[in-house]
């Protein structure tokens, strides 16, 4: 037998079961419209909630600043790959979070890696003063690392407070409880500000932090677009540790960790994520800033928020049956892969593209499509997609009624 035998078992599995996962080439994606193998489609499938990842200023800034410091950075950033445009974004994620200090990752993925690791496994801790607790439906990203610590790990049924509370009955001296602040696969919000009241109310000899990956609301909620802390003011001090993405509606890539001064020097020493690694390009930082100000001053907030009123509004004059998310992430939930792939199958012979989400990324029997929009959708395409949608869960025997297809 040769190694790795079950490679190939592992693949066949996927395909039989409808869960295997492939790419497609994308050789133009302009104002959600996106090109693949010469066929165009609406895109309802991109975390570019504001479309700032084609704006003209955003595009310029990158310019420049390729022009000015080169397509790579070179280094670490406690080598020699730290820059005045990291240091001019970090500046601004601290003002607008209200946290003393921040450090930019290469993706939200190794920033939650890192959390996790200096956190609990940079040997200052026994695995039993430790404690990380979370949400049910937090990122694989954070609970991948969370569950390769020696550190217990506990997640407390989605949203559910009373569970939390029972879970930090007895919590060690180092307890980290995390949440997503706007879930991404289902779209709707953590009550922040009751997390916080309980960590308030409650009798503890060592509070436990509180981590909010705001992947999802950076961009979008929040009076000047922070995020679910920004949404949730006046709380966002009580807020230990905030991590957000750039690569969802900030429109450019990488993330960043924000929270106090002794925190992120910590993570700058001890987070082998981030002192390993290369910096993220200089341009990228440049063009992320520029982001993050328009995004600000902008009102393509309400226009997002527009569409998906327009778009939910829709959807129930026709029965196609939402859930109660009233963020840019829409699930329609089929509840089974093949009726998933079929359906996103039918709506691209129509030329719409949404997510095609199956288990393991959802829990079993919760399969779905993932519709994105975005404040750069018209009424016109939001009028296509509902119309697409109807049709093609009618084609594959979609019942609304049993939630499941039609026996
Ligand atoms: C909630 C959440 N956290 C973290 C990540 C990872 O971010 P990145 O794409 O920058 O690696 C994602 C991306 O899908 C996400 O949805």
């Amino acid at each position: 037998m040769s190694s790795f035998s079950y490679i190939k078992k592992a693949v066949d599995q996927r395909k039989s079961q409808h869960l295997f996962r492939k790419r497609t080439v994308v050789s133009s994606n302009v104002s959600m419209v996106m090109e693949v193998e010469g066929n165009y489609y609406l895109n309802f499938a991109s975390n570019d909630y504001l479309g700032l990842g084609q704006q003209q200023d955003v595009l310029q800034s990158y310019v420049e600043g390729l022009s000015l410091h080169g397509a790579g950075s070179g280094a670490s950033s406690v080598v020699s790959g730290y820059n005045k445009e990291h240091l001019a974004l970090e500046s601004f994620i601290c003002e607008h979070t209200n946290k003393e200090a921040a450090l930019l990752f290469s993706s939200g993925f190794a920033a939650n890696q890192a959390i996790c690791h200096a956190l609990f496994a940079s040997g200052f801790s026994k695995p039993q003063e430790n404690l990380v607790i979370s949400d049910k439906w937090m990122h694989a990203s954070f609970v991948e690392a969370a569950s390769s610590l020696q550190t217990p790990f506990k997640r407390f049924k989605h949203n559910d407070l009373e569970h939390l509370a029972y879970l930090l009955d007895s919590c060690p001296s180092n307890t980290l409880i995390a949440s997503e602040g706007v879930f991404s696969m289902d779209g709707d919000e953590a009550p922040l500000s009751d997390m916080v009241n309980l960590l308030e109310t409650s009798a503890f000899t060592n509070r436990p932090w509180l981590m909010v990956d705001d992947a999802h609301a950076i961009g979008v909620t929040g009076n000047s677009g922070m995020g679910s802390c920004d949404a949730s003011n006046p709380d966002r001090d009580q807020i230990d540790i905030v991590m957000g993405t750039f690569g969802k509606a900030i429109g450019t890539s990488g993330a960043f960790v924000a929270g106090s001064q002794a925190l992120i020097d910590f993570l700058l020493n001890f987070a082998r994520h981030y002192v390993y690694s290369t910096a993220i390009p200089a341009a990228v930082a440049k063009a992320t800033l520029t982001s993050f100000k328009l995004m600000r001053d902008s009102d393509s907030r309400n226009l997002l928020h527009q569409n998906i009123a327009l778009f939910k509004h829709k959807c129930l004059s026709r029965g196609i049956p939402l859930t109660d998310s009233a963020s840019a992430i829409q699930p329609i939930i089929l509840g089974n892969p093949e009726l998933t792939l079929n359906c996103s199958l039918s709506l691209k012979a129509l030329g719409i593209w949404v997510g095609c989400i199956r288990t393991p990324t959802v829990p079993k029997h919760t399969d779905r499509l993932r519709i994105t929009l975005s404040a750069m959708h018209q009424e016109k395409d939001i009028n296509a997609l509902v119309d697409a949608l109807e049709l093609s869960l009618k084609q594959n025997g979609f019942n609304s009624k049993t939630n499941g297809p039609t026996l």
